[in-house]
């Protein structure tokens, strides 16, 4: 089976961008390490990074055969009521995952519209958060 594992704005620049918040580990690291990790799981990994909350959107409706996303939607998540309605209308299972503590930080980012509909949410766990992800979706795809 498949699992996406996308990414939204700026997550490009993981491990360049504010490292005090966000770490070192870079996007390609991350993918590095879920490779790996699927490898085990014995699972279909696909990967996605765009800015662009229509080009997410797009990503999420092309996504609704697959076994589970892993989602961080960066700030989307704190702003898109359309990325919420394209996670709702797919029904696939979805982790979402922030990098950093999101309610240790500003307000603005303490609401989510997608957590509800999430499966799970991993939060401040650092880029180990998408290999958890991962490992979660699994085992929720395997019952
Ligand atoms: C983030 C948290 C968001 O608030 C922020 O806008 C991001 C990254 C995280 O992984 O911690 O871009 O999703």
């Amino acid at each position: 089976s498949t699992i996406a594992v996308l990414n939204g704005p700026n997550l490009n620049l993981l491990g360049t961008r504010e490292p005090g918040l966000y770490g070192a580990t870079t996007l390609a690291d991350v993918e590095r390490r879920c490779t790996e990790v699927a490898a085990e799981l014995d699972l279909d990994l696909e990967f996605f990074q765009s800015n662009h909350e229509g080009a997410l959107v797009d990503e999420i409706q092309r996504r609704r055969d697959d076994a589970g996303i892993v989602l961080n939607a960066g700030a989307y998540t704190h702003t898109s009521v359309a990325i919420r309605d394209a996670l709702a209308a797919g029904l696939v299972p979805f982790v979402e995952v922030h990098v950093s503590n999101v309610f240790a930080r500003e307000a603005f980012r303490h609401h989510s519209y997608l957590s509800d509909l999430a499966s799970g949410v991993i939060v401040g766990c650092g880029a180990d958060g998408y290999e958890f992800a991962l490992r979660r979706l699994a085992a929720l795809t395997q019952r």
